[in-house]
């Protein structure tokens, strides 16, 4: 069937701001997307083609939301994989495929894909609970990583001395050697069906020192072409290893001796490639689309240079949002505002992001740190 159908259906699992944005693209080709989410004011709950609530960990109700579908996909990865499997079986296309999420959402599992495929990674061990932590004590300082469940930086915990361990997760964990990196980098690819691939450009991401999540991006990222080559044939190798269809987003640390390290993937959109809806000629969220339905994919080069600001909720501030001087930022050229359309703010909550562009990559990172100093996500 056509995708242009009116009786096509691409069901989406999460309807956030990555779901958002892909539904603005996927109009475009007039696709009709349907959108599982346990929110009723979920970012994509206005605009979906349909809307249905409920939980996308449970079995029977992404079954019951698959079964009509042409083709499903994610927009966060912890979904319930076993009813991906049984909708994969009943001929359901799932992209990215179930097992891929399986393993990419368990952290231990990835590592060990990592080391399994002699991609470069840090040095790491797995440990089951808190008390194993003792085991390691000559390690010190490492980060511990929630092996499921973690996100924005939420399951990642940094032990600098054994008086840290009591403070750590008491739960499976990955505890990963602590990495001096210079820059935090990441590469998105893509792939379709049908085998073909395109890589983004390389980008680079500084990251907010207290909440640990993104705050600043750059691209493209200020690194010699053979490092951005080199991340680009890792990501392409990740993703053909794994053979995913749909796109994968490759995060990577570059070392103080520039070397590169893969620290995670993710399976879908990624907030690392927000600034290619006016950055570059394909944006992610339409590359998804073109991979998902077996499209060739689209020119990911860029348009212009762009650096990429994370409007995050002020510490101190829960409850309806108000964005304070949001005129004087929408006043301001090349300067485009992303309202993800939460109602609810809370502290360092990711609640829109603005994407400057220009011809010169320093003018556009001085104006996204004025739109830092202005723009305030505050509560009533
Ligand atoms: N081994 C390490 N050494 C030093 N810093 C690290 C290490 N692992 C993670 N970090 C820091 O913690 C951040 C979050 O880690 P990671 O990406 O593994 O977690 P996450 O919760 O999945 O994050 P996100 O959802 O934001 O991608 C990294 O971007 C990096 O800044
Ligand atoms: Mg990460």
């Amino acid at each position: 069937m056509n995708f242009y159908s009116k009786n096509f259906k691409l069901g989406m699992l999460g309807g956030g701001q990555l779901g958002k944005m892909f539904i603005q693209e996927a109009v475009n080709y007039n696709v009709q997307v349907c959108v599982l989410d346990p929110d009723s004011n979920a970012p994509c709950s206005l605009i979906a083609h349909e809307f249905q609530l409920g939980d996308f960990k449970d079995y029977q109700t992404v079954v019951d939301f698959g079964r009509d579908k042409n083709v499903l996909t994610i927009e966060i990865e912890h979904v319930n994989t076993d009813a991906l499997k049984q909708l994969e079986i009943e001929g359901v296309k799932v992209f990215p495929q179930p097992h891929i999420l399986e393993l990419i959402k368990d952290k231990g599992l990835q590592k060990e894909f990592y080391r399994e495929n002699n991609i470069p990674t840090a040095p790491f061990v797995l440990a089951n609970s808190r008390a194993e932590l003792h085991e390691h004590l000559q390690n010190f300082p490492f980060m511990q990583k929630a092996r499921t469940g973690g996100y924005d930086g939420k399951g990642v915990y940094a032990l600098k001395s054994e008086s840290d361990i009591e403070m750590a997760f008491d739960a499976p964990s990955v505890l990963e050697e602590f990495v001096d990196f210079d820059k935090e980098l990441s590469v998105i690819v893509a792939r379709n069906e049908s085998g073909e691939v395109a890589t983004y450009p390389l980008v680079e991401l500084e990251f907010n020192p207290i909440a640990n999540l993104v705050e600043y991006l750059k691209c493209p990222a200020e690194v010699s072409t053979e490092i951005e080559e080199k991340a680009q044939a890792l990501a392409i190798k990740v993703a053909e290893k794994l053979e995913i269809v749909g796109l994968l987003a490759v995060e990577f640390f570059l070392t103080k001796s520039g070397d590169l390290l893969v620290n995670e993937v993710a399976p879908r959109t990624h907030n690392s490639g927000h600034q290619t809806i006016e950055g570059n000629v394909t944006s992610q969220f339409e590359q998804h689309l073109r991979a998902v339905l077996n499209l060739p994919l689209g020119d990911t080069s860029i348009i212009q240079p762009s650096v990429m600001l994370n409007i995050l909720g002020e510490p101190n501030h829960s409850g309806e949002a108000i964005y304070e001087n949001l005129e004087k930022v929408i006043a301001m050229s090349k300067v485009h505002v992303h309202l993800y359309g939460k109602h609810l703010t809370k502290p360092y909550r990711k609640m829109g992001h603005v994407t400057i562009t220009d011809a010169d990559i320093n003018k556009a990172y001085d104006k996204a740190k004025e739109v830092n100093v202005l723009l305030k996500v505050l509560s009533s």
